[in-house]
């Protein structure tokens, strides 16, 4: 078991993935900004889990703090072994509008963890990559060798990010995996944290829980002319309790390589679902009915991602074990008992 920095432990991804980490026995640290989170995730986190993780509010590019995170666990005899990336923004419209500031987080802000990781000879990192970095494809399922095609700042910097890992990996001192996660959805299924997007969302998954719990009345679908069986967009959900367990996997399997490694995964279902499929599936799970209407395609959208994640399950013993119908109920779980997310929470 190790002492493990989380960067944006707060957030969606991060939050589910610090309740499996801290029952899998690791000792954790979360340096989040709570830019697009909130600080009630981590108390429900430990209140799910009995146990306590200590956070540090500060940004991912402050150097002075990054250098006194690590000398300090150092000096109380618990020097931290590996780290979790998680924080970035990860809003793609956004990166179009403000690409300097895409690059600077998600890009600085990785430089300046590396920097302060390698300064204190900690070496060992999982880096929050995306399924986006593969752009549009013509061949599926998409495995790790298909190239990349980043076409927006979001999926630039993230591909930036796994170019600068790669590079250090070749050093030969360090263990890297960088996670290409497919549409992680629903929540942990105690309903007591979840995705909490700030204003309207932009993802599929929370909006239609939105309009379950009455704050959107309609969803609007993003084409229905696209080369797929129903002509709306396909994508690779995943529970976030599963993207979770590949964290632990993936850590787990770091810790343990005497050997420097470097490792880019998939990590998807490997089964494809449209729009339609996920507006049904939520309908059968919670008996309520998603008013929708088809309106025009949203810019930059690719009409199919989907996972090859044989080597997820080769390399790291890790296969998506969750159903539709799980993410759905879950995901509901957590929207109905929070309809206004954390902000109305105590
Ligand atoms: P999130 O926004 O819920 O979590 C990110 C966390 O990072 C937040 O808690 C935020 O406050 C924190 N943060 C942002 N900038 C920071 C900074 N400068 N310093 C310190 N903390 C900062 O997002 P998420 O959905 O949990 O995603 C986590 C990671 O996974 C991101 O890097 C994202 O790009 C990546 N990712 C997410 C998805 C998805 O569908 N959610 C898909 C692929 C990849
Ligand atoms: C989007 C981002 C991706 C990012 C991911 C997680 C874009 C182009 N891609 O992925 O880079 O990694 O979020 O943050 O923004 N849809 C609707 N109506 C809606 C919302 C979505 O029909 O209101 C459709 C989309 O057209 C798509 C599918 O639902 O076909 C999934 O959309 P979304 O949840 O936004 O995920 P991605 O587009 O895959």
């Amino acid at each position: 078991m190790a002492h493990v920095l989380i960067t944006g432990g707060a957030g969606f991804i991060g939050s589910h993935s610090c309740v499996v980490l801290l029952e899998n026995g690791h000792d954790l640290l979360v340096l989040d900004n709570f830019s697009n989170s909130s600080p009630v995730a981590l108390k429900r986190v430990q209140e799910l889990t009995g146990r306590s993780l200590e956070c540090v509010k500060g940004d991912l590019r402050d150097p002075a703090l990054l250098q006194k995170l690590f000398a300090d666990a150092k000096a109380a005899g618990a020097p931290i072994e590996a780290v979790i990336h998680f924080a970035g923004l990860k809003a793609v419209a956004e990166s179009v509008a403000d690409p300097l500031r895409y690059w600077d987080v998600n890009v600085g802000g990785s430089c300046a963890l590396l920097a302060s990781m390698d300064a204190h000879d900690c070496r060992t990192l999982v880096f929050s990559s995306t399924s986006t970095v593969y752009g549009e494809s013509e061949t599926f399922p998409l495995t790790e060798t298909t190239p990349t095609n980043p076409i927006h700042p979001y999926a630039q910097t993230k591909r930036a990010v796994e170019q600068m890992l790669t590079a250090l990996a070749q050093t030969g001192t360090w263990r890297v995996a960088s996670l290409r996660y497919f549409n992680p959805v629903g929540a942990h299924p105690s309903g007591r944290i979840g995705e909490d997007p700030l204003g309207i969302p932009n993802n599929l998954f929370p909006f239609i829980t939105q309009i379950a719990a009455g704050r959107m009345d309609k969803l609007r679908v993003f084409g229905n002319e696209y080369p797929t069986p129903d002509g709306t967009g396909i994508r690779d959900y995943l529970h976030v309790m599963d993207l979770a367990e590949a964290h632990a996997a993936a850590i787990n399997h770091l810790l343990q390589s005497d050997a420097p490694l470097s490792l880019t995964v998939n990590l998807g279902t490997g089964k494809g679902l449209s729009v339609l499929d996920v507006v049904h599936g939520f309908e059968k799970a919670t008996g309520i009915t998603i008013p929708y209407e088809v309106v025009k395609r949203r810019p930059g959208d690719v009409p199919k991602l989907e996972a090859c994640p044989k080597k997820a399950a080769n390399v790291l013993g890790w296969r998506a074990k969750r159903s539709l119908a799980d993410m759905c109920r879950d995901g509901w779980a957590w929207q109905s008992a929070n309809p206004h997310g954390y902000r109305k929470a105590s």
